[in-house]
């Protein structure tokens, strides 16, 4: 979330990831093996829905990287409709109008009262924003930001369709180039460096090859999953689409071991966790436009699957700011639908 200027020039990007997996059959064979000694190894510690699951969060206040979002408190979430509990899924919302300070939308940013370390996340998603100008993200955060770590589960802008997975650390870590599938979404020398100050913030950012993995494309599937493993051997992120969650993931059973290519993947050896990563603050929000939304206003999105043409050219608004304001109505998109989250550990 900590999104530089730099990120939002970016048109092209980089390949730097690719999901093979050197010696196949030794690895596959080490994989058999620790799937039948791992398969049950998860226990699920807890599963939070509907109003379990806004008990985890406090909701917090105040505006975030320069956007026109006002985060609100609870009591103004609950009594503008921002917040509600509908056939056990949270919805949160985004306020369709503009405050009477012409400046700002109530939008709701939860941060989780309890911080979290190693263990299995299991985000179940049944919508998602998908609005030009808005900039939602599911992320965590450590103490004394970024040496204590940074981590973006699900984060992207306006009708992108690839999902960016990133994380930000204190100088030294780095991702390594296998073991997972997306793209990197800075190019050169930095490109695998996660190390928030030597990337104007940007840490190390990973961009899914799959189209529809967020926003609207994720939407007309029905969404779907998004995980988040944090072990000893690093940090991996998943996102299954609705028809694609594995059986082990609904049998609340889940085996990591046994699943697809991670989308992301920062390797202990080139980052170990216990150094660059402290127990993290859990944060749902949206915010809308601010440095990525209106720095990208302008770009064709064909890198981030918003091949529909650009937001300018979309609204006919020469900036995110300027649609906004003018169109607050269409943020009635804006919002999330949230089935479940679910924490497993050894
Ligand atoms: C990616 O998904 C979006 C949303 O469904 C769609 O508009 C776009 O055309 C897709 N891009 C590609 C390359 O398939």
């Amino acid at each position: 979330m900590r999104t530089a200027a730099a990120l939002v020039a970016l048109a092209a990007t980089a390949t730097v990831a690719s999901a093979h997996w050197p010696g196949a059959d030794a690895a596959n064979a080490r994989k058999r093996h620790s799937d039948i000694k791992r398969s049950s190894g998860y226990q699920l510690s807890g599963y939070y829905a509907g109003q379990d699951f806004l008990n985890l969060f406090d909701f917090a206040t105040g505006s975030q990287n320069g956007g026109l979002a006002n985060f609100v408190d609870q009591e103004t979430a609950w009594n503008q409709g921002l917040v509600e509990v509908k056939k056990g899924e949270v919805h949160l919302r985004t306020a369709s109008w503009v405050n009477p300070d012409g400046n700002t939308l109530n939008a709701i940013k939860l941060t989780s009262k309890a911080a979290y370390a190693e263990g299995l996340y299991l985000w179940d998603i049944a919508r998602m924003p998908q609005v030009c100008g808005s900039w939602p993200a599911i992320w965590s955060t450590g103490p004394d930001w970024p040496n204590g770590g940074e981590i973006d589960l699900v984060e992207y802008v306006s009708l992108q369709s690839k999902n960016g997975f990133s994380v930000h650390t204190g100088p030294g870590c780095w991702a390594g180039s296998t073991g997972y599938s997306a793209e990197g979404m800075l190019a050169g020398a930095n490109s695998l460096n996660c190390d928030a100050h030597a990337t104007d913030s940007q840490g190390c950012g990973f961009r899914t090859t799959q189209n529809a993995t967020c926003g609207v494309g994720a939407n007309a599937k029905g969404a779907g999953v998004y995980a988040l493993e944090w072990s000893s051997a690093g940090i991996k992120a998943w996102y299954f689409p609705r028809g694609q969650v594995p059986q082990d993931i609904k049998d609340k059973n889940p085996n990591p071991w046994s699943w697809s290519t991670p989308d992301m993947y920062i390797a202990a050896e080139g980052c170990n966790p216990s150094t660059y990563f402290q127990p993290q603050t859990l944060v749902v929000n949206s915010n809308i436009c601010g440095t990525w939304p209106e720095g990208v206003w302008h770009t064709d999105g064909d890198y981030s699957g918003q091949s529909s043409g650009s937001c300018a050219a979309l609204t006919g608004a020469d900036t995110c700011r300027d649609y906004v304001l003018n169109s607050a109505h269409d943020f009635s998109h804006a919002y999330w639908r949230i089935k479940s989250f679910s924490v497993y550990n050894y």
